[in-house]
């Protein structure tokens, strides 16, 4: 990062020689015009860094449109690429994971380690029943043993749905119920600044509500007490020690199209929506990104502080760097905890090379002042990453010099949990533009267009749409075809083209700035909700009829959570009334998912055919321009 030029729209930051020299891509354009020309031979010739059982016959099958298939006919399983493949070479005594739990433990896996108990776990698995095609949930704090359940299903053909443990009783169990899970895996508690949760305690209420848990596997973390019922509740320690539980697996052969696992997210209705990745394209997809966009090297310790419950630790954390061979980082508890520089003594002290974290961790973080961070040698660090909301200037240059010290490029990476890995970023040589995510990875065609599909002028607000399938994206909502197709598919059907529920520009250079939601997602600190769970978890209230949610910008989470309710005769809307209704929303949802605000109003603005009108209530708060209210009846 040498010189620093003006353009019209923002500075440019250009990576040193040094960076260029080192990048395993050295030149964006001409690869990247290779990859959309030639699609299919781009994605054949980068499968070739993976081993397959069976080769393909077939690399992408669009005869069924949007229902993309990729390496047809071909046989591989993620776990081979992942863990085996790097047990026949000397990566099989290179750590795979470190781990640093709150309290301070450290646990650390070579690739030979992890594999172990990897198939320990997955013996344990089978002696529970569970089978190729069965879906287990997982709901643990992040400890190793939540990526160790991941592998071990996966290993024995079966598909995850992990659901992050900050979630309530009451979403986890629906996300049970939608993938008729059979087994649940689960911890006791995990640490979260200084105090235990109680992740048992949460999951034996979901379990209470959801018909088709069988049995439910308990990891120690915390040694709290917890309540085990007597043929269903199983702790891991007792069944791992048993002979059964070998430290021998073969990996179950799966063909490139079969079901790795699901992850629910947010969308327009209440009811959860998991998102379905398979194996082949998603190992190739996650690997490549993670490979040339990292810049990955066989001597990185990659930190990727994401949770393993959400899509960028199943790409990001497990996945992709597994797959390259990578050496990962992991933590358990509060960036700020027990004191802001924990972060920083993490990278100081394992040697951190790429660190890889969300805007709103890196705006908290700034918040204590730059004291923290300079307290330690950060100078282990080579590229930086951020993911999950636009990154406003300001983090970005804080994060650029006192974290990065002005010589780690920032990477700034849209995607979402339906693409699997990241559509547009830069890589380590693009000349970067603060809060530009800059283009598109190699292979994928984006654009910002208007309503009818024409792209928009440059500096011009559109919508962001991806014009041809990449093999990393997901395939369908688990038992919603038609869900699917309506939710991304329907707005350019003509086209063909998905669309991402996001604003963007481009600017005069082909840089995408992307804007926000422009459906009814709120992305609250990174976390992805629905206005419409929030609402339903609003009117679940006794004292509540009606109730709108909508974001609103937040200094700290990026946006924030402002709802408008109606009161049931009878309630009197109070101070008191507005902090039970937050706890409430909470405690239905989440803790991550408190609201800013409770209004009490008498209406709501609605559409003649009743549908609120959240885009008005929005402009209403900001003061901005109602726009067209042609259709609005209050
Ligand atoms: C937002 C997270 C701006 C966006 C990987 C997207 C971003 C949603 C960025 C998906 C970024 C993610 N710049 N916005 N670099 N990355 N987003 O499914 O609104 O949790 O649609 O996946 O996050 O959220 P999800």
């Amino acid at each position: 990062m040498q010189e620093n030029k003006e353009t019209s729209t923002s500075e440019l930051f250009y990576p040193s020689d040094e960076i260029i020299q080192n990048a395993n891509i050295k030149e964006y354009d001409s690869l990247y015009q290779y990859s959309i020309e030639n699609r299919e031979k781009f994605w054949e010739e980068q499968a070739e860094s993976l081993e397959w059982y069976k080769k393909w016959d077939q690399v992408l099958d669009s005869s069924n449109k949007p229902f993309y298939k990729w390496f047809v006919g071909a046989e591989t399983n993620i776990i081979h690429n992942a863990i085996d493949r790097h047990l026949k070479t000397w990566r099989k005594n290179k750590l795979a994971i470190i781990w640093e739990g709150e309290p301070g433990d450290v646990k650390t896996y070579s690739y030979h380690g992890l594999n172990r108990e990897v198939c320990k776990f997955a013996n344990v698995l089978k002696s529970m029943g569970v089978k190729k095609g069965d879906i287990v949930t997982i709901y643990m704090p992040q400890i190793p043993e939540l990526v160790i359940a991941m592998l071990a299903v996966v290993k024995i053909g079966a598909a995850h749905s992990v659901v992050y443990g900050g979630f309530s009783s009451e979403s986890l169990a629906s996300r049970i119920q939608d993938a008729k899970s059979k087994v649940l895996i689960t911890a006791d508690g995990g640490w979260r600044r200084g105090k235990i949760t109680d992740l048992k305690k949460i999951a034996n209420e979901a379990m209470s509500r959801s018909a088709t848990i069988q049995s439910c596997i308990t990891v120690r973390r915390t040694s709290q007490e917890v309540y085990m019922e007597s043929g269903r509740d199983y702790w891991y320690h007792d069944l791992a020690n048993h002979p059964v539980a070998s430290n021998k697996c073969e990996t179950e052969v799966m063909s490139s199209e079969d079901m790795l696992f699901i992850l629910y997210t947010s969308g327009t209705t209440g009811k959860p929506k998991g998102l379905v990745h398979t194996h082949g394209g998603y190992s190739l997809y996650t690997s490549v990104t993670h490979k040339y966009i990292f810049d990955i090297k066989d001597d990185d310790r990659w930190w990727c502080a994401a949770d393993p419950g959400w899509i960028t630790g199943h790409s990001y954390l497990v996945y992709g760097p597994l797959i390259n061979g990578t050496t990962i980082m992991m933590y358990e508890g509060a960036p700020n905890y027990p004191y802001p520089n924990r972060w920083w003594q993490i990278i100081e002290k394992y040697g951190v090379t790429v660190l890889y974290t969300s805007p709103t961790a890196i705006r908290g973080l700034m918040r204590f002042g730059e004291q923290w961070p300079e307290r330690h040698d950060l100078s282990s660090l080579r590229l930086l990453g951020s993911v999950g909301e636009p990154i406003n200037p300001e983090a970005w240059k804080w994060y650029h010099k006192v974290i990065g010290k002005e010589k780690c490029p920032i990477m700034d990476t849209w995607w979402q949990t339906e693409t699997g890995g990241a559509m547009l970023s830069p890589l380590p040589i693009t000349p970067l533009k603060p809060g530009s995510a800059t283009k598109p990875f190699f292979g994928n065609e984006l654009a910002v267009v208007d309503e009818a599909g024409n792209e928009v002028k440059p500096n011009e607000e559109g919508k962001l749409v991806i014009k041809a399938p990449w093999p990393g994206m997901a395939r369908t909502i688990l038992g919603d075809d038609q869900r699917y197709v309506d939710t991304y598919w329907n707005d350019y059907k003509a086209q063909g083209w998905y669309k991402a529920g996001d604003s963007a520009k481009v600017d005069q250079d082909g840089y995408f700035w992307v804007i926000g939601r422009i459906d009814d997602v709120i992305k609250v600190s990174g976390y992805r909700l629905g206005t419409a769970e929030i609402e339903s978890a609003l009117v679940s209230h006794p004292a509540i009829s009606e109730a709108a949610a909508i974001g609103l910008p937040h200094e700290l989470k990026g946006n924030a959570i402002h709802t408008y309710v109606i009161l049931r005769n009878g309630f009197v809307g109070s101070e008191k009334l507005e902090s039970e209704l937050k706890e409430h929303v909470a405690s239905e949802m989440g803790k991550f998912a408190l609201p800013e605000k409770i209004n009490f109003v008498e209406q709501l603005p609605k559409t003649r055919s009743g549908k609120i009108m959240r885009r008005v209530l929005k402009a209403r708060a900001l003061g901005q321009d109602e726009g067209d209210t042609s259709t609005l009846e209050e």
